[in-house]
């Protein structure tokens, strides 16, 4: 039971589930397949090009980094989980990689014209450092975009898997304090953030990214095995309780998106972006 034997947090609960190489090729297998389709979205939005030095921060498996590679960017990935570097070195050889932690970039200031990152915001402890440390190592006019998926308010399998934990879970299963998990897909609370941080023109879209899968509990199975905040929420649950959210999820998705024998399930996502000062 993971979430018991954490004692320093959030923090090293993010960093103890992405260094699990089951975990991280759990996600680049099956979760990331909405997160791959926000990928353009994030390389058109930093106007990725072939004279353009990007930094591709909590760059996973590699799939923000071969997008922006594929229109002649030079890239560095940086994530801190070694597994996930691993993929990506070999997703997208022509980038540069870098094990680091995204709220302390090892770079001089002003290195680089466009930073993104992809559904990373939601894992640091302390998002509006990791802006200060974008807006420090990108050039004036320099361009940031990042994914977050949307919260609960909105139709989405994320709703779906942590409304079923809510109302099933184990009640002394819970995770340690930390930044809500979609804060940053809201403008009323990025925006400000950004401008502090010395960015301006800031705009968000959202992107109907969605799973297709054959099995209406695959929703649960990846958030159960690929996500680090919903991992160790469901995986420490005594059977009665798992068995009774994945039901909860299975009932969603078929009221929703019909019978199969595909489900189209969406889990939408905003991409913020903003030029630096
Ligand atoms: C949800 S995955 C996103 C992967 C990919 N960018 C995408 O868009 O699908 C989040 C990634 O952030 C990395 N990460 C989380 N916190 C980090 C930190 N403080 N510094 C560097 N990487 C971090 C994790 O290792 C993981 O690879």
């Amino acid at each position: 039971m993971k979430i018991q034997d954490d004692t320093t947090g959030f923090a090293a609960l993010e960093k103890h589930e992405w260094s699990d190489a089951a975990v991280a090729q759990s996600y680049a297998r099956a979760f990331a397949q909405a997160a791959d389709m926000v990928v353009p979205h994030l390389v058109s939005a930093v106007k990725a090009g072939p004279n353009t030095e990007v930094l591709d921060l909590c760059c996973g498996h590699g799939n923000v980094t071969g997008g922006l590679v594929n229109k002649g960017a030079k890239v560095t990935g940086l994530d801190f989980s070694p597994a996930m570097l691993e993929m990506a070195r070999k997703a997208a050889p022509q980038a540069r990689f870098v094990e680091g932690d995204a709220m302390n970039i090892g770079f001089e200031a002003e290195t680089f014209d466009a930073v993104t990152i992809g559904f990373g915001m939601p894992h640091v402890p302390d998002p509006a450092r990791v802006v200060e440390e974008v807006r420090r190592v990108l050039r004036p006019n320099g361009r940031l975009a990042f994914s977050v998926w949307c919260g609960p308010e909105v139709d989405t399998a994320l709703g779906y898997v942590f409304g079923a934990i809510e109302a099933h879970g184990h009640p002394d299963i819970a995770l340690p304090p930390g930044p809500g998990a979609n804060d940053y897909a809201d403008p009323a609370i990025s925006f400000p953030v950004l401008e502090a941080a010395g960015f301006k023109e800031c705009h968000c879209t959202t992107v109907a990214s969605m799973w297709q899968v054959d099995d209406p509990g695959a929703p649960y199975d990846y958030f159960l095995e690929g996500t680090a905040r919903g991992g160790a929420l469901l995986r420490p649950q005594p059977e009665k309780n798992a068995v009774a959210i994945r039901d909860a999820v299975i009932a969603l998705v078929m009221e929703k998106h019909g019978g199969g024998p595909l489900w189209n399930v969406p889990i939408p996502a905003v991409v913020t972006a903003a030029v630096a000062v």
